[in-house]
């Protein structure tokens, strides 16, 4: 689907702005990712314009995630309803969760967690969320155990600040917050300070208020060490002490 056609569905609704939407748009067109994931969507717009390039290329997925209470979001369309409007419900699939989307990727690393490795199978992840440091910092250490060798990481709002939005900075649960809290950049401080630092980051190139992130050709996948369960060592002991108490 072409992007003035999808635009011509989704484009009144709110967030993205088309500029923003065309980039991510030739985006998808040029770098051909198969499985994206979408950390918030509110109404699907910018869902919409990643299944509509995926549906220009013939291929590709998009698994994207929310809160349940954006099923129903001041009367306006919700992301199935844009989906069924633009005919791009094969491309696209919702997840509206009821705690967050950091759950929401706990249960995609137990899904491809095989032999205590997370399997990564995400070519492309844009995470246009919270935009607070502790959901996003969560988010991002987890999101990138999913993310391929090679993938993206696209960061919306680089310079997004609780003072300067609207919405944020009128909510009650940030009138108590400290000055520091509401002033700091904290998409900005998490593109700095975590991303960038990250040891399998290996360039951080930031465009028109984003932050693209993109993962080592190399990365590896480690497993770790096995866990050890103490408390069953000393059950054993303890059992054991009970059946042999003359060898001690
Ligand atoms: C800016 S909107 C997304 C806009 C969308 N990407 C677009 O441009 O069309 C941010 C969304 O993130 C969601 N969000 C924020 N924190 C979240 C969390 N912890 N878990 C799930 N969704 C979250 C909000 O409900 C909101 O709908």
């Amino acid at each position: 689907m072409k992007f003035n056609q999808v635009y011509e569905t989704v484009g009144h609704l709110p967030c993205t702005e088309e500029a923003q939407c065309r980039v991510l748009y030739d985006w998808i067109l040029e770098a051909r990712p198969k499985e994206c994931l979408e950390l918030g969507f509110l109404y699907g717009k910018t869902s919409c314009v990643i299944a509509a390039a995926l549906h220009e290329l013939g291929a590709g997925h998009l698994t994207s995630i929310d809160m349940e209470a954006v099923r129903n979001h001041k009367g306006n369309p919700n992301i199935l309803d844009n989906l069924g409007k633009t005919g791009l419900q094969a491309y696209a699939t919702p997840v509206f969760s009821r705690i967050s989307y950091t759950w929401e990727l706990k249960k995609l690393i137990e899904k491809h967690t095989v032999d205590g490795r997370c399997q990564p199978f995400l070519d492309f992840i844009f995470l246009d969320g919270a935009h607070l440091w502790e959901p996003d910092v969560c988010a991002f250490y987890l999101a990138m155990k999913l993310l391929k060798p090679g993938g993206w990481f696209l960061f919306d709002d680089y310079m997004f600040s609780i003072e300067k939005s609207d919405w944020w900075s009128r909510a009650p649960e940030m009138q108590d917050k400290p000055a520091d809290y509401r002033k700091e950049s904290q998409v900005e401080r998490l593109v700095t300070l975590v991303v960038s630092q990250h040891p399998d980051v290996e360039s951080v190139v930031i465009r028109d208020n984003w932050a693209w992130a993109r993962k080592k050709t190399d990365a590896a996948v480690p497993a770790g060490p096995a866990v050890t369960h103490l408390t069953k060592t000393i059950a054993w002991r303890w059992l054991l002490n009970k059946l042999l108490p003359a060898r001690r």
